[in-house]
């Protein structure tokens, strides 16, 4: 154990910086060797060629080092919660890039939940908050003409990636750029058998008021919520994105499921389906709730 944390800090060092520490180590032991042997008249002649080769090798491992710090650590730029469309508008080029493998296990439940609930042979009215690209869920569904995907967000760079990835496709889009705080002023009077808010809260600073939501439910509409479990989140508290050797972060919000599903309950939405994905450690992942 002793001797491969030895050998990991040797490796760590650049091969550059142990040659200069080399060097300078056999110069100041030449000199303490010489001492015995140099007449004494010449003794400080001696100490001044040791101290230039040390301070010549210390300048030296010191400008190694720092350009070893540039190459391993971007600049990361962090973003606060409530600078989350900044961030959106920033990573949105590269947002389908990393989809992990339980990141479309998640995706994929929400589109088997959708699915279940279209089952009838008439027309149908989706609503999808913060919904992103569209690429995981909204273009499952892309040939669709009985359904009208009202797609609602307020980061223009996520909507520009929408709008290619559903270019031409049969589905009836109707695009509302809009904070999902203020929706429910933009679609008074609409109904929708199907609201989505998948991985949307925790890159809100709070939740929407849930209570001016269910006035857009149909009677027989269910609301769809999918995020990160809160249990995942603390440990992976930032939404991270390399692009182009800079680092842009998110911290997220922690969601609990238990808690809001209280606070949905208690304004009168009922639970009636509930899931979770797990982790590749078995810990939580994601959480699933659908209400009526
Ligand atoms: C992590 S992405 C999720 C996208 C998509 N729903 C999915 O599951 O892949 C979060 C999206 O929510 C949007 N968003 C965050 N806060 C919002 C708000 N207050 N109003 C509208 N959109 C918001 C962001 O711009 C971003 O496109």
């Amino acid at each position: 154990m002793m001797s491969e944390s030895r050998s990991s800090i040797l490796d760590a060092i650049d091969s550059k910086t142990k040659l200069l520490a080399l060097i300078a180590l056999i110069a100041e032991g030449a000199f303490v060797a010489s001492l015995v042997v140099m007449p004494p008249d010449q003794v400080l002649y001696g100490l001044i060629v040791c101290a230039i080769i040390l301070i010549v090798c210390i300048i030296g491992i010191v400008i190694i080092d720092s350009k070893n710090v540039d190459k391993t650590l971007p600049n990361i730029k962090n973003f606060n919660i409530k600078n989350a469309i900044d961030f959106y508008n920033t990573i949105a080029k590269m947002y389908d890039e990393r989809n992990s493998k339980k990141l479309l296990e998640s995706h994929r439940r929400v589109i088997e939940e959708i699915e279940n609930h279209l089952n009838e042979d008439r027309n149908y009215n989706i609503l999808d908050l913060g919904g992103g690209t569209g690429k995981l869920i909204t273009n499952h569904f892309f040939n669709k003409e009985n359904i009208t995907w009202t797609y609602v967000d307020k980061s223009t760079s996520m909507i520009k990636k929408f709008q290619e990835i559903m270019d031409e496709a049969p589905l009836r889009t109707e695009i509302i750029v809009e904070d999902i705080d203020n929706i429910h002023n933009r679609l008074k009077g609409k109904k929708f058998d199907v609201i989505i808010i998948s991985w949307v809260l925790s890159s809100m600073p709070h939740n929407p008021d849930f209570s001016l939501l269910k006035n857009l439910l149909a009677d027989n509409g269910i609301l769809i919520i999918t995020d990160n479990d809160q249990a995942h989140s603390s440990l992976n508290p930032y939404y991270d994105f390399i692009i182009e050797g800079e680092s842009y972060a998110l911290e997220i919000r922690p969601i609990n499921p238990l808690e809001l599903e209280e606070e949905l309950t208690e304004i009168g939405y009922k639970r009636i389906n509930s899931m979770c994905t797990k982790d590749d450690r078995g810990g939580p992942f994601s959480f699933q709730l659908t209400f009526k």
